[in-house]
Order: C-alpha cells, then sequence, then structure tokens
C-alpha cells in the first residue's frame, strides 16, 4: 500500500525543522549505507550521533503520535528514530531496496527493528526544487511522488524505489522505517480500509448495532493478524 499522510506536521513545527536544518552540518548520506546502497546513493544526512537529529527527530515521532491516519496505516509496534537528508546538485539515490532488519538503539538499548513500512516526510515545498521525486516500483508499474511540505508517503519496505536528481533547489526530508504491529501489507490494507468504512458509517449515522459489531470484526481481526 503507498499512502499519502498529509498534514504530519503543523506549520510551526515545519519552520523549526526548516530553519534548523538550514544551518545543520550534513555528512555523506553513505555513512548508513550498505554496499549496494553506497553505489547509487548521493546525497547527505545528519549524522547518526547528531543532537540535532534527535531533537528534530523526537519532533517528527510527536506529531505522527498525534495523527491517527498515520497510526491506522502503519499500525506502528517500533519506530526507528528518524532521520534526516538533503539532496542538492544533481543529487541521488538510484534503485535501491532498504535492509530488512536494522539495529538501533531504542529505549537505551540495542534492538533490532523488522521493517515493513517506509515513510519520507517531505519538508520543502514541491515549487523550491526540481527532481527529487521518490520513485516507488511495485507490480502496478513506477509511481513518483512529490508532496507537500509536512506531508508524508508510506510504502512498502519490500519496493524497489529511488530519488531522481535534484536538478536545482534542495530537497530536505526525514525518513524513517516502522516495524508494524501486522507484518502483512495485504492485512493492514484491509484493516486500513475497514477502520475507514466504519468511521464513514459511524458519521453517517448508520446503525450503530451494526457499526459495533463491525468494530468487533476490525479488533477481532487485528487481535488475529497483530505480532506484539
Ligand atoms: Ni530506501
Amino acid at each position: 500500500m503507498l499512502l499519502h499522510v498529509p498534514d504530519v506536521l503543523s506549520a510551526d513545527e515545519l519552520a523549526h525543522l526548516q530553519r534548523a536544518l538550514a544551518e545543520a552540518a550534513w555528512a555523506d548520506g553513505r555513512e548508513t549505507v550498505g554496499v549496494q546502497g553506497a553505489q547509487v546513493k548521493r546525497n547527505e544526512q545528519l549524522p547518526d550521533a547528531s543532537p540535532l537529529k534527535a531533537e528534530l527527530g523526537r519532533i517528527v515521532l510527536g506529531a505522527l503520535d498525534r495523527h491517527p491516519l498515520f497510526f491506522a496505516a502503519a499500525l506502528p509496534l517500533r519506530i526507528l528514530p528518524p532521520r534526516f537528508n538533503r539532496y542538492q546538485g544533481g543529487g541521488e539515490y538510484g534503485f535501491h531496496v532498504d535492509g530488512a532488519v536494522m539495529i538501533t538503539p531504542l529505549d537505551g538499548k540495542r534492538s533490532h527493528l523488522r521493517s515493513d513500512v517506509s515513510c519520507t516526510l517531505f519538508l520543502t515545498a514541491p515549487d523550491d526544487y526540481d527532481g527529487g521525486e521518490l520513485v516507488i516500483s511495485d507490480t502496478y508499474g513506477e509511481h513518483e511522488v512529490k508532496l507537500p511540505a509536512g506531508d508524508l508517503v508510506l510504502y512498502p519496505s519490500s519496493s524497489l524505489h529511488r530519488v531522481n536528481p535534484v536538478t536545482r533547489g534542495s530537497r530536505l526530508a526525514s525518513f524513517f522505517w516502522v516495524q508494524s504491529m501486522v507484518r502483512d501489507d495485504g492485512a493492514r490494507r484491509t484493516l486500513l480500509e475497514m477502520d475507514s468504512a466504519i468511521e464513514t458509517l459511524r458519521t453517517t449515522g448508520a446503525d450503530s448495532a451494526a457499526v459495533l459489531q463491525l468494530t468487533g470484526v476490525y479488533h477481532n481481526l487485528l487481535r488475529r493478524w497483530s505480532e506484539i
């Protein structure tokens, strides 16, 4: 499932992140990839040890926490601390796959996170740069994604994807991976569709006993499919 999640950041949060990243000390993005990625990756990232990365990451996590569509779509169990990158001057990231298992400090100890859902949170307005589309390849073909600043795209971590060269301006983004309570992308999609239909029924005055029954079905499917 490829999903656009709008308005993740408030205008104040977005302005704060943009200001902070404009003055940040960036490092070569190849610091955090394996051999496969290093050959095709030409961008910059905030270093993993950077206090700014940690501070801005907390803002992103706080914003995700209050976003019902993000929660309903990703059903997050654990989220890798968000990273930040910048593409400019022809910078790009050729087709690659994300690692299936990430090792990360979570709650103060080293732990493993299975990447089920990949997320990119756009931080630069699309008119301010040329190129820089996130291109996601699946069985329906290739999808080009370039969203308003403050909006997020989520997609299965199993997808091949790339970022087109940025030929004007610079493109700032935050990116991170989610280990979902529900590993299977199709099951997550079914749950999201059911959640959305139940919400519509609830707000349009449908029979309340039937809505309650459907809500029970949603939770029973989640109970059956979640691994926590
Ligand atoms: Ni990637």
